[in-house]
This record gives structure tokens, C-alpha cells and sequence, in this order.
């Protein structure tokens, strides 16, 4: 397969998976809109398309609540009844929206990032009108975070439920859920064996192996967080006197310090100044990614914000802080060798999303172990911005290696390179694309 037959093949994905206004994650097994996939999905548009692209982003903000949160889910309106759509009861919060019905947490910042890739394909003109109509709901969105999970008064933001990670099952959070979570109930289901009949009636498992995708016990363990999250109507004073499940999240705090660095971007340009507090805020965020290293094992950690104590159980966090864009370069050494140690994240198929040494590691359970599209595209970026071009696109070259094998799949595992989960992904389309364009450039 050429790269052009190859753009050509992630475009008709991005076509067929277009709804209008939005772009949905896959047929069947996601029909709604996704926070951190539009971003990506803009990303890879824009460069066949540009007003699509913005579309795309834009559709994103009818979905944002009164204080500001951008919710992980915008849901199909129309489906009613279906693929999850009455678990979430939104209007039960008075700052959800008025007229669309939402999921009631959020996921990675991403926003920004698309914004400004997608301003990238516009004159200076165009450019800067699309920042000022965004801007709005871009400062609403930052400054929630500041108002409403910055728990610790440290900058860093904590997250209440591990769909908010973006990365559902991954170990650390799965760790601490088995840990301290799990109801009673869902123990009860396991002493009985009842999981193994819940399993069979699993709607996901009509779109993807049972091997692929979350075990139903930690599934159920999620959704009765969910459950816990709408009984206290998404308010976040009653959601942190109860939890024990607060956790600040290394990717997503690290995808914040790069947003804000797009927001100060964005600021400048069109000349506006961002309130003081909120640059402060910024900054302090920045020194506290500090907090977040384990200087024993040389691993970035999430950070339980009940205790303070880092959850060390490692993940694809440790690689993906590189996108911060503010590791200084004896750290960032110290992460290469990690990412190059095919002990550790270097499979055949790179990056796997969990040491390959680890006893969490599963190349074919969703987050757990396989090899994903956009956290590939994540590293890439950071890698290029800490000055390792090579490496760059050496990862560029084995994630275009992986979609032409095995197609737009979700994922896949980082041993075989075989595809997992959903077919015809649109994360995976779009970011082939831009990492395509990505790979014309530096042959350039
Ligand atoms: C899964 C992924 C999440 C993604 C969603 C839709 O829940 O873990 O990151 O946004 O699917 O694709």
C-alpha cells in the first residue's frame, strides 16, 4: 500500500463515520461525540478539509456546560434509550446545557492543541477570527478546571472518574479502584460467578471480543462510579466529600500544561490579556508536574489527591510527559531510555500502553497493554519538541507501518501488530493522516 492509498483509505473512514456536524468514533460500538476524538479527529481533517475541521470543533461546544466543563460525551440526541444514552441523566446538574444532553465528566484537554493545528491551515485573517470565536469557550474551559479540580490548590488537576483519563482501564486507576472501590455488589457478582452470565448480554461484545475489551467486573466497578458520580448530580463539593477515587492524572495534566501553553498562544494573538490569577495558576501547574515524579524508580506517576501518595504502578504516563514540552533534557534522557528498553515500552509494534514487563501488561486488552494511534501521536510531538527528530520519526514510520498491516483499527498489539477492538476508528484515521503530512515534512 502506498501513503497515498493509505491517506485515501483514512479519508473514507472520516467520511463514512461523518454525521453532519460531528464525526462519530466508529459505527456501533460509539454512535455519539467524543471530546478528545473531534480533537484528534480536526487534526487529521484539516488537511483535506479545513471548514470541516472546524465543524468538527465547534459542534463540540454545544455540549458545554454553564461552568464551563467540556463533557467527554456530546450524545446523540436522537438516540434516546440507546448505547448508554440514559445513563448519564445530565439535566440532573443545573450547569448542564439546556437543550443537549451530555455525559457529566470531561477528558484530556485537547481542544486547544486542535484549535491551533487547525488555525495552522488558515491565512492570518482567517486565523484569527477563528481564535476569537473560540476563545470564549476555550478561557470558560480552562478556568473551570481551576475552579472546580484544581482539590489541592497545586495546580494540578484531579480527575473523579478513570473515563475521564481518556485511558478507561488503565493500570494505575484500575489499581487503586480495586483497591478501594469496588462496591459490594460487584464483589458479590464475583464470589457467584455471576459475571460470567452478565458477560454474555454485554452489548460491546457484539462489536468486539470479550478478550479486547474491559473484564464485566471492572466494568460494572465503572459504572457504579458512574451511578455514585449522578446521584451526587455531577457537584463536585458533594463528589470530593465522598470519593475515595481522586486521582491527579499524569497524561491529563500533562495534555493541560500544553493546552495552556495554546491558550497563552491564542491570547496573544488576538490580544487579549488573560486574568493574572489564571496565568499564576499556569505556571504553578507547571512547577508542580514535579510532584509527580518518583526520583526512586524514575517514573512519572499519577498521584492519589486523598493521600498525596503516587500510585506506582507505571503506564505509557511516564513517556507521554514528553508532550508537556517542559522536561528538562537530563529527564527527558532518562524517558528515551525507557521508551528504546524493549523491556519496557519497545515492542515491535510501538508504544505499548503498559511495560511489557509489567504484570498488568495485555497486548490485546484495550488499555492495558496494545498499542494506540494518539498516544503515538502524543509522543511523537513531544519527542520532536525536546529535540529527538530521529526518534520522532522512527515512531512516525512503525505507527504508518501498523495502520497499513492491520488497518484503521482502535488498537493494537504491540507484539504482533494484529488489529483490537473497533474497525474503522476515526482517531486512528485522521492522526495516520496528519502523521503522513507529518513525514512529507521532514523528508522535506
Ligand atoms: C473509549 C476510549 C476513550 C474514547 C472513547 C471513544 O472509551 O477509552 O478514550 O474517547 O472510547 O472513542
Amino acid at each position: 500500500m502506498t501513503n497515498d492509498e493509505l491517506e485515501q483509505a483514512c479519508l473514507d473512514v472520516l467520511i463514512n463515520n461523518n454525521r453532519g456536524g460531528y464525526t462519530i468514533p466508529t459505527e456501533g460500538l460509539y454512535p455519539h461525540q467524543w471530546l478528545w476524538d473531534s480533537c484528534f479527529i480536526a487534526i487529521g481533517q484539516r488537511h483535506a478539509d479545513v471548514e470541516r475541521a472546524q465543524l468538527e470543533l465547534k459542534s463540540l461546544l454545544r455540549g458545554q456546560w454553564h461552568n464551563g466543563m467540556l463533557p467527554n460525551m456530546v450524545l446523540n440526541n436522537g438516540l434516546s434509550g440507546r448505547a448508554g444514552s440514559n445513563f448519564w441523566q445530565s439535566n440532573v446538574s443545573v450547569d448542564s446545557p439546556d437543550d443537549q444532553r451530555t455525559s457529566g465528566i470531561s477528558q484530556p484537554p485537547m481542544l486547544a492543541e486542535a484549535v491551533v493545528m487547525v488555525g495552522e491551515k488558515l491565512s492570518k485573517a482567517e486565523r484569527l477570527l477563528w481564535y476569537k470565536e473560540i476563545y470564549p469557550a476555550l478561557l470558560a474551559n480552562h478556568k473551570w478546571h481551576y475552579a472546580e479540580r484544581d482539590l489541592l490548590d497545586d495546580g494540578l488537576i484531579t480527575l473523579v472518574h478513570p473515563w475521564e483519563t481518556g485511558l478507561d482501564n488503565t493500570p494505575p486507576w484500575m489499581s487503586m479502584i480495586h483497591d478501594n472501590t469496588v462496591p459490594h455488589w460487584v464483589k458479590l457478582v464475583k464470589a457467584l460467578s455471576i459475571d460470567k452470565v452478565i458477560t454474555k448480554f454485554r452489548s460491546d461484545h457484539k462489536f468486539v471480543p470479550a478478550g479486547e475489551r474491559l473484564t464485566t467486573l471492572d466494568g460494572l466497578s465503572l459504572y457504579a462510579l458512574q451511578r455514585q458520580l449522578r446521584r451526587q448530580r455531577y457537584d463536585i463539593t458533594k463528589i470530593i466529600k465522598h470519593s475515595k477515587l481522586l486521582i491527579q492524572d499524569i497524561n491529563y495534566n500533562v495534555i493541560f500544561i500544553r493546552a495552556n501553553q495554546h491558550l497563552r498562544t491564542i491570547a496573544k494573538a488576538i490580544d487579549k490579556t488573560l486574568p493574572n490569577y489564571l496565568t499564576e495558576k499556569m505556571k504553578q501547574t507547571e512547577t508542580s508536574l514535579e510532584l509527580l515524579w518518583d526520583p526512586y524508580s524514575k517514573n512519572y506517576y499519577s498521584r492519589d489527591a486523598n493521600t498525596g501518595q503516587l500510585i506506582k504502578v507505571p503506564s505509557i504516563g511516564t513517556i507521554v510527559a514528553l508532550y508537556s514540552g517542559i522536561i528538562n533534557p537530563d529527564r527527558a534522557k532518562i524517558i528515551i531510555k525507557k521508551l528504546y528498553d524493549n523491556q519496557q515500552f519497545f515492542s515491535k509494534y510501538p508504544v505499548a500502553s503498559v511495560p511489557l514487563n509489567s504484570s498488568w501488561f495485555s497486548p490485546r486488552r484495550y488499555w492495558q497493554g496494545p498499542t494506540w494511534i494518539n498516544t503515538n501521536w502524543l509522543i511523537v510531538d513531544g519527542l520532536k519538541r525536546s529535540g529527538f527528530d530521529k526518534e520522532a520519526t522512527g515512531i512516525i514510520e512503525q505507527s504508518l507501518e501498523l495502520v497499513k498491516k492491520s488497518g484503521c483499527r482502535e488498537y493494537f498489539s504491540p507484539k504482533s501488530g494484529k488489529g483490537a477492538g473497533a474497525h474503522d476508528f476515526s482517531w486512528t484515521a485522521a492522526l495516520t493522516v496528519d502523521l503522513l503530512y507529518q513525514i512529507t515534512d521532514v523528508k522535506k
